[in-house]
């Protein structure tokens, strides 16, 4: 009893010191700051990593993010929520797909408060055919998306800035009810079976040579 519990403090302390780790990507030529999330049993994980520009030079910058999203296959979808609250900030969401060209949706929306989100026009997002797949065990999906770090939460507030220079609070949820309609990015999706939180390594996340590695990736034409 007591040691069971000593066990679950430790796991609890580890898991909240674990810090982003670097990730070079083959596919994409791109470096990611990466974290998994752990939803079940302490052993499926989903990952996601962040990929972002250098040469940024104030606070108050409006930049481009590239991020990835590794998923076991019973996940119906997987969101990042870029503010690290559900509600006023952008949401990217993913789902695998049910055949169609592309093998993962991708969808940005947000919520007003802790209801279905809706579809967000204050960013948009290009799925990249590099990085984006599924197999038997896992789907993934990589996207750059333009509008996702800076935001404005509500109306007459000041715009709200990612940090580029450390890290930033962000948080995911994640679920595995089907979702309604896969290969669509305004489809309905269920209430998450879990989120977390955590601290995004932003500086590790940036590359030197971003715009031009991401220039010679493929887009897939937007799906609606
Ligand atoms: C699909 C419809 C959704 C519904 C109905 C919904 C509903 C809710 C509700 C009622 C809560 C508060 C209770 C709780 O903590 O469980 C909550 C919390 C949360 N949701 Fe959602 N949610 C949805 C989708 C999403 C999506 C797509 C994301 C992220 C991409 C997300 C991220 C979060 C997070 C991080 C929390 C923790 C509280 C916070 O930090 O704001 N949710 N959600
Ligand atoms: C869906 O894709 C269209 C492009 O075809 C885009 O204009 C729209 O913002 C996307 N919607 C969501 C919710 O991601
Ligand atoms: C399945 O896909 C995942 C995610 O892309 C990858 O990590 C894994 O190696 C793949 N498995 C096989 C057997 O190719
Ligand atoms: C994408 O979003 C950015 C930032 O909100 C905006 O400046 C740009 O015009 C948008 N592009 C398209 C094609 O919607
Ligand atoms: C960036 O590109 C330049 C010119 O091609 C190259 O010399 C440099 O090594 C690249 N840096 C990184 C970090 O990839």
């Amino acid at each position: 009893m007591l040691w069971s519990l000593y066990f679950g403090l430790l796991a609890l302390v580890l898991r909240h010191v674990a810090a982003s780790t670097l990730y070079l990507d083959p596919q994409t030529g791109l470096t990611f700051a990466s974290d998994e999330k752990i939803y079940m049993n302490d052993k499926q994980g989903i990952i996601y990593r962040f990929a972002i520009p250098d040469g940024i030079d104030s606070t108050a910058t409006p930049y481009d993010t590239v991020i990835q999203i590794v998923a076991p296959r019973e996940v119906t979808w997987a969101g990042l929520a870029f503010g690290g609250t559900m509600d006023k900030c952008p949401l990217f969401v993913a789902y695998r797909s049910n055949g169609g060209q592309q093998a993962v949706t991708g969808s940005i929306r947000w919520a007003p408060g802790h209801q279905a989100p809706v579809p967000y026009t204050g960013a948009n997002y290009t799925v990249y055919k590099e990085g984006t797949k599924s197999n038997n065990t896992h789907w993934q999906i990589t996207a750059r998306c333009t509008g996702c770090t800076s935001w404005i939460p509500e109306k007459n507030a000041a715009t709200k800035y990612m940090r580029f220079t450390g890290s930033n609070r962000v948080a995911m949820a994640m679920g595995l009810k089907p979702v309604a309609n896969p290969n669509s990015n305004t489809s309905d999706i269920d209430y998450h079976y879990m989120h977390a939180y955590w601290d995004a390594d932003f500086k590790m996340a940036t590359n030197a040579n971003f715009t031009t590695t991401v220039q010679k990736l493929k887009g897939f034409e937007a799906t609606s």
